[in-house]
Order: C-alpha cells, then structure tokens, then sequence
C-alpha cells in the first residue's frame, strides 16, 4: 500500500524508509533506519526530484504512481547519482519512458557509468542557474560538487521558495510518521544523527559546503527538502547554522572529548583519571571506547567538542587497531581547528602518542600539547602529576571568570554585575533621526515580546543623544553586529557622542528604510525598523517598547553577543609600561595609570564610569 505525504498543495513526498539496513554506504550503523526522499511536484508538468534506494523501490513505484493520479511523468530531476537515490531511475523510465531527465553533464557521466539504458534521447541538460519552468513554478538548477559527489546539483523553486537541497542538511534516522523537523524534538532526538551524518559523509568537504552556503545565502529559501532526514519549514537557521559551523571546523561546544583504546584497562585508567581532574576544573567531558564505540560516532563527536585527547596502547610497535582506524578516520575526514593531546601506553617500546601526533599533525589547524603522558604498563602514583599536568595545560584554555563559584563552593550572597554577560545580549547599533541630524549609539538590550502585532523593546541610556531622538520622533532602527565586526565600529558608534560627532561621516552612502532613519549594512546581519508604543522610566535608561514596522536580513553571519564581544573583539588591555599601576575599563579597554581611581571618574574614550574599571 501506498504511504505519502503532503509537503505542500502541490509537492508530496513519495520517499520510503529502510530500518533493516546494517550499515549505511556499508560503513555506518544506522540503528534507527534512514530515509530516502523523494517529491513530486504536480504543476502544469509533473516533475519528480530523485529517486530512491532500490531496497524500497517497491513502496516508492507505487507511491509515484499515486501522486501522479493518472497524470504521466514529464520531468525526472536527477541531483545526485549516488544508488540509494538513483537506483530506481531505469525502472522508472520503463514505467514512464516519456519522461525528460533533468540533469547535468556530469551527472549524465555518472549515470551512464552505473546504468545502461537509453538516456541521450531523453536529456535535458542544464547547468548553473539554468532555469526550468514547469507552469507556476520555476526551478532554478545549483551546482554543489563534493556536497557529497562531485556531480551533485540542488533546485530552487523560486516560486514556492524551496530549496531540493540533495544530500545536505539530511539526517540518518527513519522518519517515524513525521516529515518536517519541527514535527519532533529536533535538537534532542536528530541533533546527533544530522551532525553523524554530515561529519561522516560530507565533513571532509567544509570548504565545498561553505561555497554553497554562500550561493544559498543569496535565496529566499522559505523551506528546504533535502535527499534523507525531515523537511525544514520553519526555524531554518536551527539546522543552517549547525552547517555554517562545522563546515568551518568550529567546535559546537568547549568541552573535551577523550578516546581511548585499551587492551587491558590501564589506558582506560588513565583516560578516567584525566576526564576527573578535568571535571574537577569545571570542564565537560565525555570519553568513548574506541574499541566498543563505532567510529562514525566518535568522527561526529570530534566535529562537535573543542578539545580531544586520544589515549591508545602500542600494538605491533604501532598504534592499537582500532585507535589507528580512529585517527586515520579523523584525518581523512579533514578534522581541523582543535586542541588535542596525547597519552599513550606500551609494555616495552610505547610508540602510539609519537604516531599519533605524526599523522594528526599533517591536519590542518590542529594544535597538539607538548605534554607527555606516556605509560609503561599501568599508571603509578608518581605518574599522576603528569596527568594533572596534562589536566592543568588542557585547563588553561578554560579561564574561569574571576569571582566564578567553583563546583562545591559555597555561592557568594552578593549581585555580581559580570553575571549579566552569561545573557546572551547581543550587541546593536541604534540609529535615530532628528530633522536632517542622523546619530546613533551602541546598546546591548534588545528583545522581541510579541508576534502579532510583532513588537520589540529597547533598553537606551538616557545619557545618550540617540535617546533623546527616540524620545521625540518615536523612530528607530536596530542594526543587529555580527561577529564580523572590528572593535572600529563599536569605537565609532559607542565611544563618542553624537553631540559633538557625526557618527556616520566617512559613510559613503546613506542607507535609509521606510521610516526615513539610516541603518549600518556592513558588519551587520540584519535592520529591524520600530515604532515606539509606549515608554517606561528605568531611571539611567528607558525601556522603549516598539511596534516592528520592517525587518530584513542582511548576511547568514552570526550576531555577536557580548561575551563574544568581549573574548574576541575588544581588544586584550596591555599593562601600563614600566611596571606602573593602573584601571583598565572593561568596556572599551582605556587604561587610566595610578594608584587610585576616583569614585567620579569618567572614561575619556567611551564615558563609562568607575564602577565599569577594575584594578590591572
Ligand atoms: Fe544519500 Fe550521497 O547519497
């Protein structure tokens, strides 16, 4: 019997799931089954996006079939030629030998590499942005090599703002009854498979998925459909931000992985022993057996923390098997940008941790501690510094906050203003305008309360000349920072008042919305325009609450927040030279020499006061 499901009026899938397949590509353990996808789209032609695995071909015929409600087939849209998404295409086209296959030249080359059958009578080549018109809907074709294959091409529907996106952003796991991601609980049941999936299939290729990030940055893409996993339909950028990181080889979390491979425990002690005193410093850890654990698990983990120690045996003067595959898998998934170290272990001649950091030091970006922990047979007493050691050098790259309450201490009774940076604030440029005086300031407190009317609030110092402007115009923009941003944007629009200072001079062009008022396009991801509804006295500041009058999008570029703001753009305050005392200002880094500061003091640079120095 037939089991599809609508995607849209006139889109269904007619994929099918397999959860007795043992290994995925013959590699990966796919407990929980995958899903090979597949749409028709039934416009004024009738178009089919891939085929599936010929494991489910039988489902899949029939569910074409009924989709097609008796209509013929006019186009088959080829994307990938892999088998678990080609395999079914000669059956198809003995079925409906009308049909017009969509492709490009190089999946044409594929296919007739894996089929023999009589494709050249029925092509339909296209290549970048060729554009296909099915009645309502126009496909724009994508080229995306080695995002998997190097034929791979992904559609966009322009008129149904879809993106077919082929292998990318897909997940291992059956679809159990659902079909769009916001259907399940995402982050905590698919979150792990999705980055399993990528590292494993498509890691190695970060600077190809980044080409087509950026392609896709370009579209409006209100949904998308890739060739395994759920529908994306809403809150796209869940799963779009995971891509932009691990195509970057960025860390998902600061953490440390530990992989060990022991053969008679004692490896295994040490990696316990370290992940304690690593978790007696406040840092996540989470430790696999590479003996026990698959591999694939272990390359997806490595893809998410930021830190990996790798703990192995010597075997046959080399490193044990199954930690030998492990590092050989990392490297040839391209793992990058990492903090590792090293333990190993050997009865007579330990050779591994050598190993080791010899094939992952050809990685890229990948950073190995000097320290040694090298073990011959079991750990001893007098070795456990060494671990501790280990564990200290690991922990340097983990400052605890001054004043941050250590696990078991007790919690200071006290209001720590450093607490309210753990807030995810981010950081924004509000720009007003007063008759032909444009100004704007740098504020951290702006969040959406409703959606219908969509409104916001912000939170503006009165101190400031952009207040007084919202005051009296009731008008605004937020020019929400991105982590792109140099400390030079913040010094011009946070340091100086708009007073005595035309914040926008050297701006060559004037960029205004609807509302008249000028908003920043560079360094920021995205305008938001209000009106201001009502207003509340918090004595410094007022809170504006503001109806949204237009918003829009201007880079997939992560908004900075303040504690990034702080750990990666404002610069590191340098010590007074010559030994001299000092107050360092923890807003914009101005260093005021002497031994004492006064209680009225005023940072020449960016106004705060004293409260906002501390002692160098
Ligand atoms: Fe699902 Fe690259 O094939």
């Amino acid at each position: 019997m037939y089991c599809i499901k609508k995607v849209t009026d006139d889109l269904v899938w007619v994929g099918s799931n397999d959860r007795r397949l043992a290994l995925f590509e013959g590699v990966y353990s796919v407990p929980t089954g995958v899903s090979y996808n597949s749409y028709l789209l039934t416009d004024e032609k009738t178009v089919l996006f891939d085929t599936v695995d010929k494991a489910v071909r039988q489902r899949f015929m029939e569910n074409v079939e009924v989709a097609l409600k008796g209509r013929k087939l006019d186009y088959l849209v080829v994307q990938h030629v892999e088998p678990d998404h080609s395999a079914v295409i000669p059956e198809l086209i003995r079925q409906h030998p009308e049909i017009k296959i969509v492709c490009s030249a190089r999946v044409l080359e594929f296919i007739k590499q894996f089929y023999d059958f009589d494709i050249d009578s029925r092509i339909h080549l296209v290549e970048e942005n060729d554009t296909l018109n099915t009645g309502k809907h126009n496909l724009q074709f994508i080229m995306a090599p080695m995002v998997h294959w190097p034929e791979v091409m992904m559609t966009y529907d322009s008129t149904a703002k879809i993106l077919f996106s082929a292998d990318a952003f897909g997940c291992f796991g059956a679809l159990n009854g659902a079909l769009f991601a916001d259907e399940v609980d995402f982050a905590k049941d698919y979150m792990d498979e999705t980055r399993r999936y990528y590292s494993n299939i498509v890691g190695k290729y970060g600077t190809q998925v980044e080409s087509v990030l950026d392609k896709a940055s370009a579209l409006n893409i209100e949904m998308i459909c890739p060739l395994h996993g759920f529908v994306w339909r809403s809150n796209l950028s869940e799963i779009i931000s995971k891509y932009m990181l691990w195509s970057r080889y960025e860390p998902e979390e600061r953490g440390v992985m530990i992989a060990y491979a022991s053969v008679y425990g004692n490896t295994e002690n040490a990696a316990e022993i370290l992940a304690c005193r690593l978790r007696d410093k406040g840092i996540k850890t989470v430790i696999f057996d590479v003996s026990v654990t698959p591999a694939s698990e272990i390359v997806s983990a490595a893809f998410k923390w930021s830190h990996l120690v790798f703990a192995s045996t010597t075997y046959n003067a080399g490193i044990f098997v199954t930690m030998e595959a492990l590092i050989n898998d990392l490297s040839a998934h391209n793992i990058q940008n990492r903090r590792v170290a090293v333990i190993e272990n050997g009865s007579w001649a330990p050779t591994s941790g050598g190993l080791i950091r010899e094939i992952l030091g050809k990685c890229e970006k990948i950073n190995i501690l000097e320290n040694n922990v090298s073990i011959l047979s079991g750990l001893k007493k007098a070795q456990l510094s060494d671990i501790e050691s280990m564990a200290q050098a690991i922990g340097a790259d983990f400052p605890a906050p001054a004043g941050v309450a250590q696990n078991n201490q007790a919690v200071p009774n006290t209001v720590d203003p450093n607490t309210m940076f753990k807030l995810s604030y981010g950081l924004f440029i509000l720009t007003a305008r007063d008759g032909n005086k444009d100004n704007g300031c740098i504020i951290n407190t702006v969040m959406q309360v409703t959606v219908t009317p969509m409104k916001i609030t912000i939170g503006v110092n009165k101190a400031n000349y952009t207040h007084d402007m919202i005051l009296k115009t009731g008008k605004f923009n937020v020019s929400v920072l991105s982590e792109k941003a140099p400390f030079s944007i913040f010094q011009q629009f946070g340091f100086k008042s708009g007073k005595d200072t035309d914040k926008f001079a050297g701006s060559e062009e004037a960029l205004r919305t609807e509302n008249g008022v000028r908003y920043v396009s560079e360094w920021t991801n995205g305008v938001i325009s209000g009106e201001v509804k009502e207003s509340i006295d918090c004595g410094t500041h007022t809170l504006f609450i503001a109806e949204v009058n237009q918003a829009f999008s201007l880079s997939r570029d992560a908004s900075v927040t303040y504690q990034y703001y702080f750990d990666n753009i404002k610069p590191k305050p340098q010590p007074p030279k010559g030994n001299k005392k000092g107050f360092v200002c923890k807003i914009c880094g101005y260093v005021h020499e002497g031994d004492t500061l006064p209680d009225d003091f005023v940072c020449p640079l960016c106004k705060h006061g004293a409260a906002d120095f501390e002692r160098i």
